[in-house]
């Protein structure tokens, strides 16, 4: 037989990186390697997993509905299993948000928000309103509408001409204060640029987007609430729409079931993925307003949004995601995020005296430690060293350059958490 395709790893290359480590078995937080290894997954599986690997009731759930409908067009057709989630997240979302459209994972959830938002106002009469704003250091996923949106970074470097022009403003990153001030003393003036912005330009802008109160891949930077409840209130004033992406921070991982939450605001459009089903199948959702959804319901047939992905809706995803939001009604997850936050702010406080720690930020379930380096940022020469050394002692933690974080599944015990910023401390007295 001729040799295989070679897999092409996400984020790898095979010049310089090692070579994959084939997975078994996966338990809880425990990766189980073919030659043996015991690995705990600290990252969650690139932040998916929330209710550990091989959850027997979301496997259950999936297996119940594989046997009786896998997959259905969701255009002109609909079943139970979308349709209890649909009911299921009622409970959850913001009563602001009435309408749900389901895609394949963050990036589309992403490009979803962004099409609604625009079509939204072509479709109210106002097509010049179709600008987008977004944040420096933001992430929002790699396919071209999300890797617009998203800041400059090496992902986005070769591609500077397939991305559409967006207006970029500051972002409440205090360690590295965009305005240069303190947090302790000051009033977010970082957010001075959008004020400006949307006073000037409001009329052409159809949307903000963030990831509310956590920016995640550009490096686990963690917002004040108030910057959030701020671009709320400048986006309510200026008539442009707040897209909130919680692609990552939703479902429990900030404390509350969504970031927004933690401001007591709510978004005209919210983006979901990740830990929607729990880490086990893919899926995009994105929510709107009743306010926005209405310029979609017209005679007019150019007024239809015209999009859609083979798998939307996908019955099997479904079914995980309502297993997962049941395991959220009858076990205690909120007391297991909590301790987990507990722990994480416990650890950092300790980490204060290192002279290596640049700056500790802590949201809920995550802990980040920025190491002070003179090559700061995603291709930070630590970043490959860090990786080995943590997988060398069983743990999985996938650095961001020199911002170390802690994203584990909910099950995590305290030991295993406790491992997890043994080895941190280990990497920070040795290594450095
Ligand atoms: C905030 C945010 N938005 C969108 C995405 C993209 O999601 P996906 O990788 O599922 O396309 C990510 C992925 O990390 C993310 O963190």
């Amino acid at each position: 037989m001729s040799s295989p395709l070679k897999i092409w790893h996400p984020f790898t290359n095979s010049a310089v990186d090692p070579a994959p480590i084939e997975i078994e078995r996966a338990e809880g937080v425990w990766l189980y390697a073919k030659d043996g290894r015991k690995i705990i997954d600290a990252v969650s599986s690139w932040w998916v997993n929330i209710h550990g690997h091989a959850n027997r009731r979301i496997a259950a759930a999936i297996a119940e509905q594989a046997r009786k409908m896998e997959h259905v067009i969701l255009a002109g057709f609909t079943h139970e299993p979308a349709e209890e989630l649909a009911a299921r997240l009622r409970k959850w979302v913001a009563p602001e948000l009435a309408h749900l459209f389901f895609s394949d994972d963050g990036s589309t959830a992403v490009e979803v928000a962004l099409k609604l938002a625009v079509q939204h106002f072509s479709n109210s009469g106002r097509a010049e309103k179709s600008e987008i704003v977004a944040l420096e250091h933001g992430y929002h996923g790699d396919t071209a509408g999300a890797m617009s949106v998203s800041d400059d970074s090496p992902f986005t470097d070769p591609f500077r001409t397939m991305r559409y022009p967006v207006r970029r403003v500051h972002s409440a990153y205090c360690y590295r204060c965009p305005v240069g001030l303190r947090r302790e003393t000051c009033h977010i003036e970082c957010l001075g640029q959008l004020e400006t912005l949307l006073e000037e330009h409001g009329k052409k802008i159809a949307a903000v987007i963030v990831e509310p109160l956590l920016q995640a891949a550009g490096g686990m930077i963690v917002h004040p609430v108030e910057f959030l409840q701020k671009v709320r209130a400048l986006c309510t004033k200026h008539g442009v729409l707040l897209i909130a992406d919680e692609v990552l921070t939703g479902f429990g991982r900030t404390g509350k079931m969504f970031a927004c939450d933690l401001a007591g605001i709510a978004p005209d459009l919210m983006c979901l993925s990740k830990g929607v089903t729990g880490g086990f199948l893919p899926m995009g959702v994105t929510l709107c307003s009743d306010r926005v959804e209405a310029a979609f319901r017209s005679k007019n047939r150019l007024h239809t949004f015209y999009h859609g992905h083979s798998y939307t809706g996908n019955a099997l995803a479904c079914a995980a995601a309502n297993a997962s939001l049941q395991i959220f009604d009858e076990e205690p997850v909120f007391e297991r995020i909590a301790k987990i936050a507990e722990i994480n702010s416990e650890r950092l406080a300790q980490m204060k005296k290192y002279p290596q720690v640049g700056d500790l930020r802590q949201i809920g379930t995550i802990g980040a430690i920025e190491l002070r380096t003179d090559d700061a940022g995603y291709l930070s020469a630590m970043r490959a060293k860090l990786y080995q050394f943590f997988l060398e002692r069983g743990v999985l933690l996938r650095p961001l350059g020199n911002v170390v974080y802690v994203l584990p599944p909910y099950v995590i015990s305290p030991e295993e958490l406790h491992r997890v910023y043994d080895v941190i401390v280990e990497a920070i007295e040795t290594v450095f």
